[in-house]
């Protein structure tokens, strides 16, 4: 059985999930596991001298509790599928893929380097300030919070991503999501059927 691990990394609103759901939908024998999904809970996050909770770091996730998540996958992606509700095996395919999603994916090193493919979801601060304005957050956004706490730890983080890591191929997130998803599926089924060789 061949395995295949996703990266779907990019800036808070641009468009993560939503292809990493539409990726999973074309891809036989794939899962997602959401970075979004191992924050910590609010009273183990500080809070800075302005009041903003410093969600926006690698601290503020159980990123242990996301490696052992994504390791249980690598040790039977199968049964890690038939967990899931409404997964089922397709025969066509020999390779099972992981789509790992989320904002700091590739600023933790032992999760970095499980990838083989890595993809960088970007969009200009506006379009990310006003998409993020109308999501509902739980809990909400204080005001001021974009500015003072969001895209300043964007711009770190990213930073040193970019100091650290190779190969990422970076997506303009205004494109259409219909187009984002064809473009990268078609990178995928190329290396995939390189795999299933
Ligand atoms: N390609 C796109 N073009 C326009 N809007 C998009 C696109 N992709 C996602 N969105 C919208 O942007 C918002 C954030 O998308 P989401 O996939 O949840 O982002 P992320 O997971 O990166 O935070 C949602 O309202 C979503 O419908
Ligand atoms: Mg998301």
């Amino acid at each position: 059985m061949k395995r295949f691990i996703i990266g779907i990394g990019g800036v808070t609103n641009g468009g993560k999930s939503t292809l990493s759901r539409n990726l999973h939908k074309v891809l036989p024998n794939s899962c997602i596991i959401s970075q979004d999904s191992f924050f910590k809970d609010d009273s183990m996050v500080p809070t800075d001298s302005r009041g903003f909770k410093q969600y926006d770091t690698l601290d503020a996730l159980q990123m242990d509790r996301m490696m052992s998540e994504i390791s249980s996958w690598q040790q039977d992606p199968q049964n890690f599928m038939l967990s899931k509700a409404k997964s089922f095996i397709s025969e066509g395919t020999r390779v099972f893929s992981l789509i790992v999603e989320g904002f700091l994916i590739f600023n933790y090193s032992p999760l970095n380097t499980l990838f083989d493919k890595r993809y960088f979801l970007q969009i200009p601060y506006e379009a990310c300030k006003l998409r993020r304005s109308s999501r509902v957050y739980v809990p909400p956004d204080p005001i001021g919070y974009f500015d003072g706490h969001v895209w300043p730890m964007y711009l770190k983080n990213r930073r040193e991503m970019e100091d650290t890591v190779r190969d990422i191929v970076f997506l303009d997130g205004t494109q259409k999501k219909e187009v984002l998803l064809t473009s990268v599926y078609k990178d995928i089924q190329q290396i995939l059927q390189t795999i299933q060789k």
